[in-house]
């Protein structure tokens, strides 16, 4: 062969393009997922995008990110961008339960895989997404009833509650609801004398507090917040009204954040029921086995705990949320 020095130009070329190759190959490779946020309405949340965010780059995942607001059509467009974006794979935390079914079917039809995390969504057709991340909602209300009915046994009663519900529609809010009744209700002198929306949010559950104490006054003996929160919402609130949460008040609420441990070392807070929010490693896991053919569980169910008053400042220093 004659060799000249257009022969060794294109050689050069093709040896650096084959160096080249295996890297661009590698970097076409980086799974990119979509992921569809609530919104940030509480610590829980702030600490669940935060494990989400940290997580991803760790586990070599091109995240793309978007909060909702906690707004469902603001959920439903950013998964509508995500399957224009051809992403590999969506998770979302889908703010209310119902809704779902004509985006999620777009998204099979797309044959982009999706996973739910921290909340379900009530479609009957399951083939919908591939797992559901997160915790038992019905058990955190179960475990909030029973450390009531333990707590108040040698009461006489009545025992008047107050509920702070979460955002209507979503299924924290309906599963704590349902799992905390199905404890309560098997003593009658447990009465949910009043039950509404905070929200999710600490003012939010400030306001509905302060509605419930000038409608109920010192008739309130417990307060059951769906999250820690609106727990504190309704502390401040009893607080301004001059009673006294965690003496006069039991406060009993869900999620077990850092805001939850302080009031309850404050002896404001009786107790919190743990929710985890550091959703993220388990997430990057599934988005890995999904992308590489690999089964995964249909449910995988975040352990969780319950930490009464007493507890909380020995616990405090092991908190990571
Ligand atoms: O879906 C989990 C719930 O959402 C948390 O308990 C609450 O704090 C958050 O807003």
């Amino acid at each position: 062969m004659k060799i000249n020095r257009r022969t060794v130009t294109t050689g050069l070329a093709a040896a650096s393009l084959s160096a080249l190759l295996p890297s661009m190959a590698f970097a076409q490779k980086k799974i990119v997922l979509g992921f569809a946020q609530v919104g940030a309405e509480s610590e829980w949340r702030t600490a669940n995008t935060k494990s989400i965010k940290e997580s991803a780059p760790a586990a070599g995942i091109e995240l793309k990110f978007s909060d909702a607001q906690q707004k469902q059509e603001n959920q439903i467009k950013a998964i509508r961008s995500y399957i224009a974006q051809k992403v590999d794979v969506i998770a979302f935390s889908p703010v209310v339960q119902s809704g779902w079914d004509t985006v999620l079917k777009e998204a099979k039809a797309a044959k982009i895989p999706v996973i739910l995390t921290d909340r379900a969504v009530d479609s009957k057709d399951t083939s919908l997404y591939v797992t559901f991340i997160g915790s038992d909602f019905v058990e955190e209300g179960r475990k909030a009833g029973r450390w009531l009915t333990d707590a108040k046994k040698g009461d006489k009663g009545p025992v008047n509650i107050v509920e702070l519900q979460g955002t209507v529609g979503s299924a924290p809010a309906i599963d704590r609801k349902k799992g905390f009744e199905e404890i309560i209700k098997a003593d009658p002198k447990f009465k949910v004398i009043r039950s509404q929306t905070g929200d999710f949010t600490r003012a939010k559950g400030k306001e509905v507090m302060e509605a419930f104490i000038k409608a109920e006054g010192k008739k309130i003996n417990v307060v059951f917040a769906h999250n820690d929160d609106m727990a504190i919402g309704a502390i401040q609130a009893l607080e301004e009204a001059g009673m006294k949460p965690g003496t006069d008040v039991t406060i009993i609420s869900i999620d077990g954040v850092k805001g939850a441990f302080e009031a309850m070392m404050a002896g404001k807070l009786n107790v919190t029921v743990e929710c985890n929010p550091l959703l993220g490693p388990q997430l990057m896991a599934a988005v890995k086995d999904v992308v590489a053919g690999k089964p995964v569980p249909k449910r995988i169910v975040t352990k969780e705990g319950i930490f009464p008053m007493d507890v909380a400042k020995a616990e405090f220093p092991n908190r990571k949320y």
